[in-house]
């Protein structure tokens, strides 16, 4: 009955502003966002029955109101998707703030979720339970009449505790939940449970409360753990990292720790902290492996605490990634868009061996602002080049991606992109004297696949929709670039 009235009030919602959110030239053309009001991060992503199933958080009354439902869609490529009705709004005592983040299961063929219930009292404290809710027709999720299946946090640990990401290993099922220290130190920990309703505490698997990685912050959110290569990678969102140098400038980071992960005492014996995209907005991404035994990831393009967009007056914001299949070479995580990406595209173009002779290069029909594009340069002296897209007719606007080779960094500047936030974002990149850039363009963000996903840049912009053009650049030297295009 609850139920039924907080999703009378959502449906409301979408059909009084879906009509402005379609009209706004920034909503985008192959990324799944909101029907209307806020997304944030992916959930229960899952290959199940056939289908590929993808929740998000989905705050329909946004900016008026913040209490997250999961909205759902579904797939059988991975890049066609279809609207189903919301799957869990925020209706028990557990969760009268949110049915925060959660994961996905297949449970005795059972279509399963655990999610967060969060609770807020008038005074700001916080109440946090893990529930589960079920599916047979996976449409339709009944809440367990016994929730919450965790109460609260365990003892050290603060009430920021959430984002269960929950799998099988052998008999056992296995979860790892980010959390807090007492003293304010993000960590993860790990739980198990023999029949998915009765949890254990394992113990942390790594945290900021160890000397090695002290500098990483005071919460850690959205937790994945899994084996990607015969390595097990906890990708995670540490809050509260200070900027240093090129590396964690966004407002909270997103990255992983690789090593072996000991099941008896939950500890991982990992190595650095790497962040896993080096652009301006990504976070919270949602890891799932497929019948096809793929890794295959989905982020919020957005970040927590970051809501200056030009889309808001027209009802919406965020939007999530195109799907990336990860692997692992030299101790690092690859990120490729999948394979199926390919079924949008149209209308091939090419060019081979063109000359980039430090000037600005102009290629006919290569423009836009929805494509594909594959670049290949090869140089011997240069001392900088790139692309510039998204440019207008006096270069006034423009977003550039550029490698400095003399400081070996692969560059992405947003400073003249259009609307909304600026900024410019490196990495270090080492000279091979070639590079590869993948890049995907939407109405209103960009990712950008280095070196067949060494690194990757994922950032949204907001240019003006005449700002189409795309130009080559070189400095100081010449460049060889062969170029395949396609809209999307
Ligand atoms: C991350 C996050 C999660 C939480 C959810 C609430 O963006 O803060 O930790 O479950 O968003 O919407």
């Amino acid at each position: 009955m609850r139920d039924e009235k907080l999703l009378n009030i959502a449906y409301k919602a979408i059909e009084k502003s879906k009509e402005k959110v379609s009209k706004d030239y920034y909503t985008l053309k192959y990324h799944l966002m909101p029907p209307v009001g806020f997304i944030n991060d992916p959930n229960g992503f899952i290959n199940i029955k056939g289908e590929y199933h993808l929740f998000y958080q989905f705050n329909p009354l946004y900016p008026e109101d913040k209490k997250a439902y999961w909205g759902h869609v579904k797939s059988t490529d991975l890049v066609n998707w279809q609207q189903l009705p919301i799957a869990l709004c925020p209706s028990e005592w557990y969760e009268t703030h949110g049915c925060y983040s959660g994961s996905a299961v297949n449970y005795k063929g059972i279509f399963t979720l655990m999610y967060t219930g969060n609770v807020k009292d008038s005074s700001g404290n916080r109440e946090t339970y893990q529930c589960i809710a079920q599916s047979n027709d996976g449409v339709n999720f009944i809440k367990y009449e016994n929730n919450p299946v965790i109460y609260n946090q365990p003892e050290g640990y603060t009430r920021h505790f959430r984002d269960p990401k929950v799998w099988k290993y052998g008999d056992m099922w296995y979860m790892v939940i980010g959390t807090q220290t007492v003293k304010e130190q993000g960590t993860a920990l790990l739980y198990n449970s023999k029949d998915l309703f009765d949890w254990k505490l394992i113990g942390e698997v790594a945290g900021a409360n160890t000397d090695k990685l002290s500098f990483l912050g005071y919460m850690w959110e959205c937790p994945n753990l899994l084996n990607i290569d015969g390595k097990d990678v906890l990708i995670f969102c540490p809050q509260g990292v200070e900027k240093q140098g090129d590396l964690y400038n966004n407002r909270h980071q997103c990255g992983y720790l690789m090593g072996n992960l000991d099941y008896e005492t939950g500890k991982l014996d990992y190595g650095d902290f790497v962040e896993l995209d080096r652009g301006f907005e990504f976070y919270a991404p949602q890891i799932t492996e497929d019948n096809k035994g793929r890794k295959l990831l989905i982020g919020w393009m957005g970040l927590p605490d970051e809501e200056e967009s030009p889309t808001v007056k027209n009802g919406w914001l965020h939007c999530l990634t195109i799907v990336r299949e990860l692997s692992i070479k030299n101790h690092r995580i690859i990120q490729n868009p999948v394979e199926e990406m390919k079924l949008l595209r149209k209308n091939r173009i090419e060019y081979n061996n063109i000359e980039i002779k430090s000037d600005n290069l102009k290629l006919d029909k290569i423009n836009g602002d929805s494509y594909e594009l594959i670049c290949d340069f090869s140089w011997d002296i240069v001392s900088k080049f790139g692309i510039k897209f998204r440019c207008n007719k006096d270069c006034s606007e423009e977003t550039v991606l550029y490698y400095d080779v003399e400081k070996e960094k692969l560059v992405l500047d947003r400073d003249k992109s259009g609307l909304s936030l600026k900024g410019i974002r490196k990495c270090k990149l080492k000279n091979h004297g070639n590079l590869k850039l993948h890049i995907f363009m939407d109405t209103s963000s960009i990712e950008a696949f280095v070196n067949d996903g060494e690194e990757v840049f994922t950032a949204r912009i907001y240019p003006d929709k005449d700002s189409s053009g795309v130009t080559f650049f070189s400095e100081d030297g010449n460049v060889k670039l062969d170029i395949q295009y396609w809209e999307l």
